[in-house]
C-alpha cells in the first residue's frame, strides 16, 4: 500500500535568473494503490516537472511530497529506497537502454537494490511477462528490436523493480496504434495484478479516458481541473476552454443526446444502440 501526495507543490527552474521560470505552480492531489490517475495538458503546462518530484528526482522550490504522510525531503529521509518503491518511467525511455541484451538491461534495477541471482532472474522473468517479452527478445540487444519493444524492454526494466508506484510519462506516445494499446493493457494488467498506483501522462485522450479514473488538467503549472474521469469528461466546454478535447466517441454520443457521458468505444456502440431502439418502438 502506498499514498503519494503533494501540497501546493511549487517549482521554479533558475530562480533569480533571465531564465526564471515557475514549471509547476501549486498542485496538490493525492494518489492511492489501486488509483489510476490521468494528467493532462499542452506541451509546456509542467506535467513532467511535476512527476519527476514524485520520486524525489527533483526537489520543490516549496510545498511538500508526501509518501505514506511522510516529508520525502525531510532531513534523514531515505531517498534511495523511493527509486524503487515509485518507479518513473521517463518519456521516450528506449534511449535509456544500454547494456549488450535485453535481459541484462532489466537486471540492473533489482542489480542496484542489491537481490540476489535467483530473485533478479526471478524478477526479470516477472517483468518480461508483464511487459509481454519474449525469450528471444530478452536474449536479444535493445539495439536490434523495433520501437514497441524497445518501449516494452524500458518498461520492464522499471516493474522489475516491483514498484508500489507507477509513473508513466506518455507512455505510448509515437507508438503505432497496436503497440499503443498492447502497452497500456500491459501497464493496466500490473496494476491489477500488483494494486499499484499509477499516474499516466498522456496526450491522448482516448488513453485517459479507456484507463484512468481519476484526472487531473494542467495548465500554466497548475491543476485547472481536477476529478473523477467521467465527470472531467462531461465538462466539455470547459474542456475546450483549456484546448483540451474529448474523445471522439464521447463527443459523437454528446452531439447524439445519449444518456450521460461515454468514455470508450465500446460505451458508445451500447449507447447509441439503446438510443437507436428507444427510436423505434
Ligand atoms: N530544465 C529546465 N530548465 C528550465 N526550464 C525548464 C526546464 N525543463 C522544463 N522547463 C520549462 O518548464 C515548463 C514546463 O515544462 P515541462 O515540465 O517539460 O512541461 P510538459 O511536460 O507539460 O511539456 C516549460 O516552460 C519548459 O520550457
Ligand atoms: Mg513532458
Amino acid at each position: 500500500m502506498i499514498t503519494i501526495s503533494t501540497e501546493n507543490l511549487i517549482h521554479t527552474y533558475s530562480p533569480g535568473s533571465p531564465f526564471e521560470k515557475t514549471a509547476v505552480d501549486g498542485v496538490s492531489f493525492t494518489l492511492t494503490s489501486g488509483e489510476v490517475m490521468g494528467v493532462i495538458g499542452h506541451t509546456g503546462s509542467g506535467k513532467s516537472t511535476l512527476i519527476r518530484h514524485l520520486n524525489g528526482l527533483l526537489k520543490p522550490t516549496s510545498g511538500t511530497v508526501k509518501v505514506d504522510g511522510e516529508d520525502i525531503f525531510a532531513k534523514g529521509y531515505k531517498r534511495g529506497k523511493l527509486r524503487s518503491r515509485v518507479g518513473l518511467v521517463f518519456q521516450y525511455p528506449e534511449y535509456q537502454l544500454f547494456d549488450e541484451t535485453v535481459e541484462k538491461d532489466i537486471a540492473f534495477g533489482p542489480r542496484n537494490m542489491d537481490c540476489d541471482d535467483e530473485e533478479i532472474k526471478r524478477r526479470v522473468v516477472k517483468a518480461a511477462e508483464f511487459a509481454g517479452l519474449t525469450e528471444a527478445e530478452l536474449k536479444a540487444s535493445p539495439f536490434e528490436l523495433s520501437g514497441g519493444q524497445k518501449r516494452r524492454a524500458a518498461l520492464a526494466g522499471v516493474l522489475a523493480m516491483e514498484p508500489e508506484a507507477l509513473i508513466l510519462d506518455e507512455p505510448a506516445a509515437g507508438l503505432d496504434p497496436v503497440s499503443r494499446r498492447r502497452i497500456m493493457l500491459d501497464i493496466l494488467a500490473f496494476a491489477k495484478e500488483t494494486n499499484a498506483a499509477i499516474l499516466l501522462v498522456s496526450h491522448s485522450m482516448e488513453d485517459i479516458a479507456a484507463y484512468t479514473n481519476k484526472v487531473a488538467v494542467m495548465r500554466d503549472g497548475k491543476f485547472v481541473m481536477q476529478g473523477e474521469t467521467r465527470e472531467i469528461f462531461s465538462r466539455v466546454g470547459e474542456l475546450a476552454e483549456h484546448g483540451l478535447s474529448v474523445p471522439q466517441v464521447t463527443r459523437i454520443c454528446t452531439e447524439c443526446g445519449c444518456e450521460g457521458t461515454v468514455l470508450t468505444v465500446e460505451e458508445g456502440a451500447k449507447a447509441l444502440s439503446d438510443m437507436l431502439r428507444g427510436c423505434a418502438e
